[in-house]
């Protein structure tokens, strides 16, 4: 193709004129771009070698020249928006949002099932009257045994499988030592839980070394045995929303008298046959207790309940092994609500 009126142009012009809607690619249009514009392309050397033309030559070729390059700067230009235009929708169709593909699912934390138990007990204890109290998880010897009327080697220390610290303190083997913090800090009428962490060198399938107490704590005028079991079944009842067998066992406290032992009938769920499971201890405050809070054992009888919460989760979820808690796994520990 030649624009030229009546001029020829030089062949190896044409020739690279055409290729430029041969060019596949932008870099190709580039390279033509080059041969026949640059600093040394065809057209440019032709230009530069009119000079050794006769003037009426020149001047016709001039021409002839001059529109040739204004035709292939038209032509690049044009072949560049073409193979941009394809880039940019090869590049959109690559890009492409399937929006019917599955979304990427958020990792959603939850509640621990046993901080889920743990609520639960205490909201349903504050419905029935009784208010929050705390205590330290590192205690001294008096709180957690003495005061407790546990006499240095008195044998029931034993059955607590104590940490001890270097300096004489230990880590709370019960939460019962919140007790004579509150009789100690309130006047009766008492009503009052405490909630929180206890450790016991102690692990097998019920019991594991660190785990969860709510203690319960009454003390007025008039406070009978009767009224302990009447606040625990009704306890018990509200927690797990149906019935379950239950039965108040004799055992011995060195803080109560008389004390008991609450069982809940047991189906462990991994085949073996349903059997008690203890959840709780309790009784009436012994009366030297009282008076280590600060509170005439004449006047005023008191009960206490210390219930293990991982007990209460065990049996709430059918989880037969209570250390499944404390691993961790979270294919175990993602359904529970
Ligand atoms: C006590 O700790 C008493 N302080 C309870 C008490 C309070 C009695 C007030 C009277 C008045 P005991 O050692 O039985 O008692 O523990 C109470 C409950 O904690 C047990 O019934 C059990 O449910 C739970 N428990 C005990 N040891 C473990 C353990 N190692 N792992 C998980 N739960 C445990
Ligand atoms: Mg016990």
């Amino acid at each position: 193709m030649c624009p030229g009126e009546g001029v020829q142009a030089p062949e190896e012009v044409e020739f690279t004129l055409e290729s430029i809607e041969r060019a596949a690619s932008l870099e190709e249009l580039e390279r033509v771009r080059v041969a026949l514009l640059g600093r040394h392309g065809s057209i440019s050397e032709a230009l530069k070698s009119l000079g050794t033309l006769p003037p009426e030559l020149r001047r016709q070729r001039g021409q002839v020249l001059n529109r040739l390059r204004d035709e292939a700067e038209a032509r690049i230009a044009a072949r560049r928006r073409i193979l941009e235009d394809a880039l940019y929708r090869e590049r959109l169709a690559a890009e492409r949002i399937d929006v019917t593909m599955p979304g990427r699912d958020r990792l959603r934390g939850s509640l621990h099932p046993l901080t889920i138990t743990l609520n639960r007990i205490v909201a349903i204890l504050e419905q029935m009257g009784f208010r929050l109290a705390d205590g330290p998880e590192i205690e001294d010897d008096w709180h957690n045994f003495e005061a407790l009327n546990f006499p240095p080697h008195h044998p029931a220390r034993a059955m607590h499988d104590t940490f001890y610290l270097p300096d004489g303190r230990l880590l709370r083997t019960h939460t019962s030592p919140v007790q004579l913090r509150a009789m100690r800090e309130h006047r009766p009428p008492l009503r009052v839980i405490a909630a929180g962490k206890v450790y016991r060198s102690d692990s097998d399938q019920t019991h594991s070394p660190m785990f969860h107490q709510v203690e319960g704590l009454v003390v007025d005028e008039g406070v009978s045995f009767a009224q302990l079991k009447g606040t625990l079944s009704d306890f018990v009842a509200a927690f797990f929303e149906r019935g379950f067998r239950m039965r108040f066992r004799p055992s011995y406290f060195p803080f109560t008298e008389p004390s008991a032992e609450v069982d809940l009938l047991w189906e462990p769920g991994d085949g073996s046959a349903p059997r008690w499971l203890e959840v709780l201890g309790c009784g009436m405050v012994h009366p030297r207790v009282l008076k280590n809070g600060g509170i005439d054992p004449e006047r005023y009888t008191g009960f206490a309940f210390g219930l293990g919460v991982e007990r209460f989760a065990m049996l709430r979820y059918g989880v037969s092994d209570l250390r499944a808690f404390f691993d961790n796994d979270l294919r175990f520990l993602a359904p529970f609500v």
